[in-house]
């Protein structure tokens, strides 16, 4: 018996749960694609709750359904003009050569080339210039015309269009001060192409700040993208989440303890998988009952704390530190700002950019005007644990 649970980064669970809807809507919205709708994709929500797996699962259809896929988790070091002009253009002659060497090969029967020279890929009808060797080039136009000037490769190769599944896109942002403009450009470059014809679709993932970013990079991005925010489980599927993989193996939770991991978890998916997994290794048992757990707890809580809330925690200074505490304990749900600084007692101007860091580091958000939230779930109760 091996233990069916899964708790990482990305790593697909043995039982998909709660995501039928995500993937029938994201399915259709590629059918509208192909019927010449544009359409984009934004799948936003806290860390641990499916994103990852969700956008490989978006990959999967889009390749059976016959499109090319394209796949980045970008990093805020993208957000620079240059970087991602370089990065970009790469990243679709990359996948036009592959497509067309591909499609050469099964003509002819045989591999005409093992690997692309930039020199050779004209050729093959592929556009690329390095972007860095295009000084002053306005980054939309480049990326505009990378876009275009391969799509004919993948519609000649019988592509049905080009998915760009990008994760982590929350860090792609534009730095106005700084002059650059990574994200409008992104978002214009896409839009316009998708007018004239060229079937490409951007399937954004990232923490919820990324839904904010759009909208201050571009005024017409809802209109432009579906938004799915991926969060907990709802009962039954979190009750799934957990009984699914673990009969399979032949393992079983008493039904008490499966309610007891879901209002602890508050379903959500990280923390299923691990309460599921340490359960299983620590016990030895294969039908696991509410007097082990009560047993096992505080060891699961003591190594979910180092191994998944610790390093966050650490991310933050010992001034930010202090802000983060003073927001766990300002009640529940969002946070006022104004609470949590009058709580610290740090001066306005200090206290604006500590709180800008937190959010640059990703571990607050902004929810609406002056109120903020934590981008991990049940942060609020380690905050509360360690206090
Ligand atoms: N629908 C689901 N059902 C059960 N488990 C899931 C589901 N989706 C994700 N998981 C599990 O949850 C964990 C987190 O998944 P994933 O890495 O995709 O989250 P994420 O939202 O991308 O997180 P981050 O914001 O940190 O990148 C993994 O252990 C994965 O196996
Ligand atoms: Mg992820």
């Amino acid at each position: 018996m091996t233990n069916p649970f899964t708790p990482g980064n990305g790593v697909e669970p043995k039982f998909l749960a709660g995501r039928e809807e995500y993937l029938q809507e994201f399915s259709k919205s590629l059918e509208a694609s192909e019927n010449g709708l544009p359409q984009n994709m934004v799948v936003y929500g806290l860390r641990g709750t499916g994103k990852t797996v969700l956008a490989r699962h978006y990959r999967l259809i889009a390749e059976a359904e016959g499109w090319a896929v394209i796949e980045r988790e970008l990093n805020g070091r993208l957000s620079d003009e240059g970087a991602f002009g370089d990065c970009f253009g790469k990243d679709i002659a990359a996948k036009a050569s592959e497509i067309s060497v591909k499609a050469r090969v099964a003509e002819t029967g045989k591999a005409l080339i093992r690997t692309l020279k930039p020199e050779s890929l004209t050729a093959y009808g592929i556009t690329y210039k390095p972007y860095y060797e295009e000084p002053k080039r306005i980054l939309s136009d480049y990326l505009e015309e990378i876009l275009m000037g391969n799509w004919p490769v993948f519609q000649k190769a019988g592509k049905k269009g080009v998915v760009l599944v990008y994760d982590e896109m929350h860090s792609l942002r534009d730095a106005k001060e700084d002059k650059q403009y990574t994200l409008s450009s992104l978002l214009e470059s896409i839009a316009h192409v998708q007018r004239k014809g060229a079937r490409y679709y951007l399937c954004a993932c990232g923490l919820p700040n990324l839904k904010t970013n759009l909208k201050g990079a571009k005024t017409y991005t809802e209109r432009m993208f579906h938004f799915q925010q991926v969060g907990n489980l709802q009962e039954g599927e979190a009750r799934k989440a957990l009984v699914e993989p673990a009969r399979r193996e032949g393992f079983a939770f008493e039904d008490a303890l499966v309610s007891q991991i879901i209002g602890e978890t508050d379903g959500y998916p990280y923390f299923l998988q691990f309460y599921g997994y340490y359960l299983l290794e620590d016990s030895g048992k294969n039908r696991i009952s509410s007097a082990d757990f009560k047993a096992m707890r505080p060891g699961l809580l003591e190594r979910l704390d180092k191994s998944f809330f610790e390093d966050r925690f650490e991310l933050a200074s010992a001034s930010e530190r202090k802000i983060l505490l003073a927001m766990a304990k300002s009640g529940s749900g969002d946070v006022p700002l104004s609470d949590v600084k009058k709580a610290t007692e740090i001066d306005d101007n200090s206290f604006q950019q500590m709180f800008g860091r937190l959010a640059e580091k990703g571990l607050v958000y902004r929810v609406g005007r002056g109120r903020y939230s934590f981008t991990i779930p049940l942060f609020k109760d380690y905050l509360k644990r360690i206090n």
